[in-house]
């Protein structure tokens, strides 16, 4: 159990952090536990900075500093995804004091599960950006001229895209998505980069690409000048990997944090698939 403060009513003094820890790929995690003073209004990367200051564990260990991955601090650049408590989430928006009315004993930590881990709660999510590849979730605009303004895009699409537009490919979805399993692969004795590369290239092209990739492939499709591409990005959703491994389980929309309604996404590709295979077959 936590002390409680005895100078203010209900407020911890310690806060108890069970960190999983891996020390490098493929190897063992273990669990470590550290205590640090309690705080009013601390975030998960406060706690982790101040583990990564006292270097010691709970029971006076020197350790090293546990290492996790941030960039923004305000939930827009997706890459401090944890599971945190038993839920995946952002380390930077997720407040103690919410998360201890959770679970008023301990704060548990553990990198995401479905991507290799790099090291303690640093993951690998290199096939998230593998699935944005594959089915082109860009505007294809590149040039070397001035190719003036834009189309103008209605009003009723521009309702429709924005909640999609801010994605921020942190994870979330896929980690909760039972059709979405992990995909590590270990490098070969002499191997080179390209050949390791190609190979993890190839089996994560295989593997679930997941409601992230799905919605933005909706995405670019419902815009002016994206829409160039929308038959490449409706033969690789059809493809090996692609929506038809999608068991319509739901849980990516729980969890998403930027509420991004990913099964009507997903919804909207499974039509235009249909309508794009119906369209290949006449067209034979
Ligand atoms: S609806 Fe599809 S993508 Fe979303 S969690 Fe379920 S299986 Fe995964
Ligand atoms: S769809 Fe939501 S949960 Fe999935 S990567 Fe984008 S922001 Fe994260
Ligand atoms: S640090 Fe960017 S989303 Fe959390």
């Amino acid at each position: 159990m936590i002390a409680l403060d005895p100078n203010v009513k209900n407020r911890p003094e310690w806060i108890n952090v069970r960190v999983r820890r891996q020390d490098a790929p493929g190897q063992e995690p273990y669990w470590e536990l550290h205590k640090i003073a309690y705080e009013p209004e601390l975030n998960v990367i406060t706690i982790l900075q101040r583990i990564a200051a006292q270097a010691t564990t709970s029971d006076g260990k020197k350790v090293n500093p546990v290492t996790w991955d941030c960039g923004c601090l305000e939930e827009v650049c997706g890459s401090c995804t944890m599971v945190i408590n038993g839920k995946v989430r952002q380390s930077c928006s997720a407040l103690v004091d919410t998360l201890m009315k959770e679970d008023p004993d301990e704060l548990v930590l553990e990198p995401m599960s479905k991507f290799p881990v790099i090291r303690d709660l640093m993951v690998d999510r290199k096939r998230l950006f593998r699935g944005l590849q594959k089915v082109k979730a860009w505007v294809p605009v590149d040039s070397y001229y001035n190719m003036g303004a834009g189309e103008r895009i209605l009003m009723d699409d521009q309702e429709q895209n924005y909640p999609l537009s801010q994605c921020m490919s942190c994870g979330c979805c896929l980690e909760a998505c039972p059709q979405y399993t992990k995909v590590e692969l270990v490098r070969e004795e002499g191997e080179s980069d390209e050949a390791f590369e190609e190979r993890q290239n190839k089996a994560h092209d295989e593997a679930f690409v997941g409601a992230n990739a799905i919605s933005q492939a909706v995405l670019f499709n419902n815009h002016p000048t994206g829409k160039s591409l929308a038959g490449e990005r409706l033969d690789a959703l059809m493809g090996p990997g692609g929506i038809a491994a999608c068991g319509n389980a739901q849980n990516c929309v729980s969890v998403c944090p930027k509420e991004i309604p990913l099964t009507t996404s997903i919804a909207k590709a499974g039509r235009s698939t249909t309508i794009h295979a119906i369209k290949k077959w006449f067209e034979k």
